[in-house]
């Protein structure tokens, strides 16, 4: 990945907004606040294109991304930013997502952002994880802002989140959890592998 392969494509709440792309695409969802914006942008290696804020509750529709590689130019990965939840009622943000997340087959997977310092997976991401069991989407687990948390307390945070998930959706979890954070980086290198190793490129 470098930065100028990475592009900006629209926002969108329906599917007709969407349904014209059919590249291998990637989500990045969780609570509001927990870092997605900021580890995307950290992803594509593209700071200004992505927004992201210290308010909770930034992102509010879905915004896809393209992602070109040498040997695919036209080809593109698409990565989406998902509005957080937990912040709105389910009810905001519901609809178009549980329709996004039920028809797009497109979805090679989701990653869960789940943040380190809170260290346990909330109500909100436990239903969640109900919804992408029972459309059966991979979903990848990702503890963000591990440079908030000493590494011990990191490989404990980690086993504990993987098997509550696992609990809840023992189909669609991958059983690796990646550790990142914006901040130092770290783990966004294999969050980049995970992509390519989905996405068959
Ligand atoms: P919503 O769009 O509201 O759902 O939030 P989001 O999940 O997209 O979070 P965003 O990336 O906007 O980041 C929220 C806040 O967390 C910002 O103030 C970021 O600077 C901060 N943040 C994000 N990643 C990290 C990290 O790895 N380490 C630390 N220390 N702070 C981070
Ligand atoms: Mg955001």
């Amino acid at each position: 990945f470098s930065q100028r392969d990475a592009k900006f494509l629209f926002t969108a709440t329906k599917p007709e907004q969407y349904k014209r792309l059919s590249n291998p695409e990637f989500t990045f969802a969780g609570r509001s606040n927990v870092g997605k914006s900021s580890l995307i942008s950290a992803v594509l290696r593209s700071q200004s294109l992505v927004k992201t804020s210290k308010k909770p509750g930034h992102t509010s529709t879905l915004n896809f991304f393209g992602l070109t590689s040498s040997t695919y130019p036209e080809s593109a990965i698409t990565v989406v930013d998902m509005p957080g939840y937990g912040f709105r009622s389910r009810d905001d943000w519901g609809q178009f997502i549980m329709e996004y997340l039920s028809t797009r087959k497109e979805l090679k997977r989701v990653f869960l952002l789940v943040e380190a310092k809170v260290g346990e997976l909330k109500t909100t991401d436990l239903s969640f994880l109900e919804l992408v069991e029972q459309y059966n989407v991979p979903t990848q687990l990702l503890l963000t802002k591990t440079d908030k948390l000493k590494r011990t307390d990191l490989n404990i945070v980690s086993a504990k989140v993987l098997r509550a998930a696992m609990d809840v959706a023992p189909t669609a979890v991958v059983p690796e959890v990646i550790c990142c954070s914006y901040k130092t980086k770290v783990g966004v290198d294999a969050i980049q592998e995970a992509i390519l190793r989905a996405s068959g490129v």
